[in-house]
């Protein structure tokens, strides 16, 4: 109670003491670091509600793998903890490699869970396919690999993605336990203009 009243009671001797003068050139320089906006300035519309599903490939084998361990786990490590891999995966529309490409996945997972497999995952879903060509969406969260279903949210977008939002679901739709190889199904829900 003392210390808020002290903090007013300066607020009000500082009102108090400047010159109308410095209020002035106060106000003026907020005004040249933020300003409010209307957002059709930025073509942005109507915000509407997508959903994309492509099967994303993790390569990790054989002689053009699309995934790279760069760091390895250590030798005694159950759950692969401190595994840091890079990867430029390819986003297929069917769970076949082979089938019509719509992006690349690109960027990392690390193992950080010492109790599971469970994956920090911070990847851009860069799009090559029709009106989505050349936009990207981003994801980051946890990946606990062997649940059923692993959530994890859309931070943002560029492109036609300009301020997306959501989330998505991750689904193993295919494991190779001898090559490491997984082809994953993807449901994307995104908010974006
Ligand atoms: C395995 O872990 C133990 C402790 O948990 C450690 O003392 C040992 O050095 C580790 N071995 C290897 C090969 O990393
Ligand atoms: C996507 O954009 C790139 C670069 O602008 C272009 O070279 C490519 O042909 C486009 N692909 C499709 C499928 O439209």
């Amino acid at each position: 109670m003392a210390k808020t009243l002290f903090v007013f009671s300066a607020h009000f001797l500082i009102f108090l003491t400047l010159s109308p003068f410095s209020l002035i050139s106060i106000s003026a320089e907020e005004d040249d670091f933020v300003r409010p906006m209307d957002r059709k300035l930025l073509g942005l519309k109507k915000e509407k509600l997508s959903h994309f599903r492509f099967y994303w490939h993790d390569i990790v084998s054989g002689k053009k793998p699309t995934s790279v361990a760069v760091v390895p786990p250590p030798a005694n490590s159950t759950t692969a903890f401190g595994l840091l891999d890079i990867h430029d995966n390819p986003l297929t529309l069917g769970p076949e490699v082979s089938s019509k490409l719509v992006g690349k996945a690109q960027g990392f997972y690390a193992s950080a869970s010492q109790s599971e497999v469970g994956l920090l995952m911070a990847q851009n879903f860069a799009f090559v396919d029709g009106k989505y060509n050349g936009s990207t969406l981003t994801v980051l969260g946890r990946n606990p690999v062997f649940n059923k279903v692993r959530e994890m949210p859309v931070v943002g977008g560029s492109g036609l993605f300009r301020f997306a939002r959501g989330y998505v679901e991750a689904r193993t739709h295919w494991f190779s336990p001898n090559s490491g190889d997984a082809i994953v199904e993807y449901n994307v829900y995104v908010l974006h203009y």
